[in-house]
């Protein structure tokens, strides 16, 4: 019997990860394969585009042909094929956006452009049947630092976004500094664990009363001088630094990040009345984040709510991509074979 629901092949290539999948009306995830480029790139202590690139070109046949055998489902089951065409890095994309194309065209189905950070977001609304309005949303990556007053999946007005690094970029980064391994994100969480968060006073940029902006360089500016002094003439002194007073720099620092992301989540769901919060993106994996939000949202009065996407969602995945996409099946919103990876967006 054919399948009646609506099945979207979606597909995730815009940093280091060749991912695919397969939900079914936006919420039934059919099959999600991600493969992941973490050894790849370790040894560089970050995502090497040309590197990338080749091993998505290498990977990408293998992963859709295991999302839709994991799911079940041919090609006639299939309702629209949907790709991660911005933002991310230009030579990465172009391989998902090349294969999609391609599907789309040999298998006559619609194709569907989705934008990477939107579709983080929706992973935070995976399992929500009714978003209650207004709501804020903390896109936090390795790419982007973004709040977002959203409407539903498809609408999105942007209140802020990081004016240098992105979270995710300053946990790799300060992770490096610390000779901790890549990615730095669950690395910077498991010595944090054994740290103090007060041991060390790192600053935190609010950029002004009103701004809903972020900046993180300065932090990790901070966390390098205070590893290799004021001058940085001096001796890098975390060779010799005893693991406990690694782990009090990582929970200081973020202990810093995460007293930020709150206090300007917090300022935006003031400003716009919100009772929903939802966050996404690869540093909502961390849990500290995860807790700090909850008592915020369960501090206020009336208390507001978390949605907060599935850990396994948050870096990432093909999943956000295929579900997102359904709603812009339902609205019709279909791109065409001219379609094109755009590095920003
Ligand atoms: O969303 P994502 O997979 O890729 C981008 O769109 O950038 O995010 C990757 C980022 C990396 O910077 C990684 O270090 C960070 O998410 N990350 C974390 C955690 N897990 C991943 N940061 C903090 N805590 C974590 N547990
Ligand atoms: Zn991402």
């Amino acid at each position: 019997m054919k399948d009646e629901s609506v099945n979207i092949l979606g597909i995730e290539t815009s940093c280091d990860e060749t991912a695919a999948a397969v939900v079914a009306d936006g919420k039934i995830i059919k099959s999600s394969i991600v493969a992941s480029q973490t050894k790849l790139h370790e040894k560089y202590g970050g995502v090497v585009p040309e590197i990338a690139s080749r091993a998505h070109i290498e990977k990408i046949y293998q992963v859709i042909a295991e999302a839709m055998e994991q799911a079940g489902v041919g090609r006639d089951d299939i309702s629209a094929v949907a790709v991660a065409n911005q933002p991310g890095l230009t030579i990465a994309l172009v391989v998902g956006v090349t294969a999609a194309k391609t599907l789309s065209f040999a298998w006559e189905k619609p194709l569907i452009a989705i934008n990477h950070l939107h579709a983080h977001l929706q992973s935070a609304m995976l399992s929500e049947e009714n978003l209650e309005l207004p709501a804020v949303a903390l896109i936090v990556s390795g790419g982007h630092t973004s709040l977002f007053d959203c409407q539903s999946s498809l609408e999105l007005t942007l209140l802020g976004s990081t004016i240098d690094d992105a979270a995710g970029e300053a946990f790799d980064k300060v992770a490096t500094i610390l000779g901790l391994p890549y990615p730095g994100g669950p690395s910077i969480e498991k010595a944090a664990k054994n740290g103090n968060p007060r041991a060390i006073d790192f600053p935190r940029s609010m950029l002004g009363p009103d701004s809903l902006d972020f900046s993180f360089s300065g932090l990790k500016t901070a966390v390098l001088y205070y590893c290799r002094g004021q001058d940085m003439k001096g001796e890098d002194k975390v060779d010799s630094m005893s693991e406990q007073e690694i782990a009090d720099i990582a929970a200081s620092f973020q202990a810093a990040v995460i007293d930020v992301l709150v206090k300007k989540t917090k300022r935006a769901a003031d400003k716009i009345g919100a009772k929903t919060i939802l966050l996404g993106g690869g540093v909502a994996a961390n849990s500290t984040l995860r807790q700090a939000l909850q008592q915020f949202c369960d501090s206020t009065t009336p208390a507001r709510k978390l949605l907060a996407a599935p850990k396994q969602y948050c870096t990432d995945n093909a999943v956000m991509v295929a579900s997102l996409a359904y709603y812009k099946f339902k609205a019709g919103l279909f791109a065409d074979l001219t379609l094109e990876p755009k590095a920003t967006g």
